[in-house]
């Protein structure tokens, strides 16, 4: 039996703009996956086409069993950090040799098949390596970790990352003479922040620059407004929406005292706060009394 956990993914800068070969910054965070996985004579009982994916992927049988504190269909990649963990479980459990880079690269292949040839590789590189990452070009580096204060503020509005995706595609183009600056500026902002990722009171400000960014590309949600609003206001260095927009998550980057005071602004607005952090571990495997004690079993 073996049980590996993967973490959530949140976009510090870029999102939406990558999707047109301009730089992004994500970050793993600590919401996990958690999933055990044993050797057996069956096919896995399971109604999640990622599992099935991956099981069929890794050609073996076995049993399954997924325990998620991430918030699934909120834009943290639940789906890419459950396909990195059970992937991740079945390479230990099967001895199959595989490494953290071939986890990623199968993940992302799953994920775009279950999702009918739309998937972001961001979301299954983060998950599977942990820390912050930037993604350029095609390529992926990953940059200094840093111990921010981030608050995650859930919408409970849900949205589709593909339609979001499409909206702006349609967008660039029937206005590229708009859309165009809206995303070189995006890359200016991400790039500029890339120089002070050790100070959050800047990297603040270029989050609220980059969520008025993603406003006027009209990814926004008014729900993601308010929750962006209260969360400055409660004294957060800077906050914007975080993924595809449309509903999903935002994230404020706070000073630690200030990070319950935001957290309760959040669900002031009857929406449900994490307080969080940086995941440097990406994919990991767990001891079983850990699992099981999470989990109760
Ligand atoms: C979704 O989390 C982020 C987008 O940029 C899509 C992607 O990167 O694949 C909207």
């Amino acid at each position: 039996m073996a049980t590996w956990s993967a973490p959530g993914k949140v976009f510090l800068f870029g999102e939406h703009a990558v999707v047109f070969g301009k730089p992004g910054i994500a970050m793993a965070v600590k919401p996990r996956v958690y999933v055990t996985v044993r050797k057996g004579r069956h096919p896995p009982r399971v109604k999640s086409p990622y599992i099935e994916g991956c099981f069929s992927e890794m050609d073996v049988k076995g049993s399954v069993y997924v325990h998620s504190q991430l918030p699934s269909s909120s834009g943290l990649g639940s789906s890419a950090a459950v396909t990195v963990a059970t992937l991740s479980a079945i390479n230990d459990e099967f001895d199959l040799g595989r490494t953290r880079a071939d986890i990623a690269d199968m993940a992302f292949a799953i994920e775009k098949k279950v999702q009918k040839g739309r998937a972001s590789p961001t979301d299954t590189y983060v998950s599977s390596h942990g820390g912050i990452v930037l993604i350029k070009e095609g390529t992926k580096r990953r940059l200094p970790p840093q111990s921010f204060n981030i608050v995650i503020g859930n919408t409970l509005v849900s949205h589709s990352t593909s339609r979001m995706v499409e909206m702006v595609g349609s967008f660039k183009q029937q206005e590229p003479d708009i859309v165009d600056p809206i995303l070189d500026s995006i890359d200016a902002v991400c790039m500029t922040a890339i120089h002070h990722l050790s100070d959050p009171k800047i990297l603040g400000r270029y989050m609220d620059i980059n969520h008025a960014l993603l406003e006027a590309l009209g990814v926004s949600h008014p729900t993601l407004t308010r929750l962006v609003m209260a969360a400055r206001a409660a004294g957060a260095y800077g906050a914007k929406l975080t993924g595809a927009g449309g509903g999903g998550c935002m994230i404020a980057l706070c000073p630690k005292r200030s990070k319950t005071r935001v957290a309760g602004a959040i669900e002031g607005c009857d929406a449900k706060a994490i307080i969080t952090t940086i995941d440097t571990d990406g994919a990991r495997k767990e001891h079983e009394g850990k699992i099981a004690r999470k989990t109760g079993r």
